[in-house]
């Protein structure tokens, strides 16, 4: 018994070329526990077909289940002389329970019917853990915004809120950390929506391409693993593998939108922001710059962006222009959706963690908050109030910022008779928007950063997230 799933059309073996080639154990063998699973549902399905006998049925499910347990012990291994995943079971099935029996578990199914089945239930199981460990990430940055709401007595923590990455207006903290929040609750709501894609659409029954004659029950295989439906073509069930690239695509976007975060992290700690201090359980230091406190974790999470990026568009170069049904390349999709997942089940707790204790100077933020004239759009909205038209209260908010210039100060540094010179309408009642919480209390509508808003979006996003 050399685990070989065909041969009887060959009359010699395989060359080693083509074995080294063809061999997948190498990062199939992770698929076991799935491939056990279906093989179960199907020995079912052959024993509600009455093409086995109840004595050969019980022996089938005892064989899976001592694989099943030697494989949770570590002891399971491929042989080199396996071609893939499926292939060795078989063989040690047929170890464990004998060819007779073992040699009747295969009929009516095809590997690509069992291989596109068996991966949409590994990939489910993964985008449960990878959207858990997003909630967590969501978790932690709403505990991190409500701790600086300044709920208890301090004001809220005020910051630079930037566009273009220059200072445009003040935000409160709480706002600008949750607002890497929303993104990762719609990655989960992807991954959510996904799912139920996927768990219409069983291909099990599918056979090689044309469906199975042995009076089979693709629902009740379905039900058994965990769908809600089975494939209504089986050519589609065979061939279709956008649910890998879908896959691949949220857990690219997951990558992107963790590297936009990390990429403020990383400005945040450097010297010159100074907005936040790394904990040193989650930073490393330097080899010969003994001062050194590097953001690795925000840097990975940076580079493995580019990496998840690189398994999506891998993916839909091998299924581009391909035929139907299907193709040896198909077995192209494992390694890079494998990848994607491993990346992002390491990748995701460690950015938790340091996002959990990251520091933040709230003083340096405050105090930098109202400068490189962060309030001139405040002063234009104020004019606009007293009546001024919104194109000359721009003008004049944009004479105050030049005066600045002139003087080298800031807006609220402007006296009385500097303010009336610009124009009489700038009266010192302007004063009263000329600061950071001033302006941030200001702007008080749905999405606004105004405090009493910015802690409704808490709320908010806790009871989102609370229902994924
Ligand atoms: N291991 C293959 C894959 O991952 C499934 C085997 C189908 N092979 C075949 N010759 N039809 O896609």
């Amino acid at each position: 018994n050399t685990g070989k799933l065909w041969g009887g059309r060959f009359a010699g073996g395989p060359s080693p070329e083509l074995d080294a080639l063809s061999r997948s154990t190498h990062f199939d063998w992770r698929l076991v526990p799935y491939d056990l699973a279906g093989s179960r549902a199907h020995a079912n399905a052959l024993r509600r077909a009455d093409l086995l006998s109840q004595a050969h049925h019980a022996e089938l499910l005892r064989g899976l289940d001592a694989l099943g347990e030697r494989f949770a012990s570590g002891e399971l291994r491929p042989a080199p002389s396996d071609e893939d995943v499926h292939g060795a079971l078989e063989r040690l099935l047929l170890e464990e329970v004998g060819a007779e029996v073992g040699g009747r578990l295969r009929a009516g199914r095809s590997r690509n019917d069992q291989i596109a089945t068996l991966f949409k239930v590994f990939l489910r199981d993964h985008a449960r853990t990878i959207g858990n460990l997003v909630l967590e990430l969501v978790d932690v940055i709403a505990v991190q915004a409500e701790a600086h709401l300044g709920t208890g007595g301090t004001g809220p923590a005020i910051m630079p809120g930037r566009t273009h990455l220059q200072h445009a207006q003040p935000v409160l903290l709480s706002h600008a950390l949750m607002a890497h929040a929303w993104p990762l609750v719609r990655d989960v709501g992807r991954l959510v929506d996904w799912d139920a894609r996927v768990a219409a659409d069983s291909p099990y029954g599918s056979g090689a391409l044309a469906g199975q004659s042995l009076g089979l029950d693709p629902e009740g295989v379905a039900a058994e693993l965990g769908f809600t439906g089975a494939s209504a073509n089986s050519i589609d069930g065979t061939a279709a593998r956008d649910f890998v690239a879908e896959f691949a695509f949220v857990a690219a976007q997951i990558g992107v939108d963790v590297s936009r975060m990390a990429e403020e992290v990383i400005l945040w700690v450097t010297h010159e922001f100074g907005f936040a201090r790394l904990h040193d359980s989650w930073s490393t230091g330097s080899s010969i710059m003994p001062q050194k406190k590097n953001p690795d974790i925000a840097e990975l999470a940076r580079g493995k962006a580019g990496r998840l990026i690189g398994n999506l568009t891998g993916l839909l170069a091998t299924l581009k222009a391909l035929p139907l049904a299907y193709n040896r390349d198909l077995q192209e999709d494992k390694e890079p959706v494998f990848d994607s997942v491993d990346t992002l089940e390491v990748l995701l707790p460690a950015f938790s963690g340091m996002v959990a204790t990251l520091a933040f100077d709230v003083e340096r933020m405050a105090d930098l908050a109202p400068r490189g004239f962060s309030l001139a759009t405040d002063v234009a909205e104020w004019l606009v109030r007293q009546d001024v038209p919104f194109r000359v209260a721009h003008e004049l908010a944009g004479a105050c910022v030049r005066r600045c210039e002139e003087l080298g100060c800031e807006l609220d540094e402007l006296s009385d008779e500097d303010l009336r010179n610009l124009s009489p309408a700038l009266t010192p009642a302007v004063r009263e928007v000329l600061t950071a919480a001033g302006s941030t209390a200001s702007r008080s509508g749905r999405g606004g950063t105004a405090p009493a808003r910015v802690r409704e979006q808490h709320a908010e996003l806790v009871s989102r997230s609370a229902e994924l």
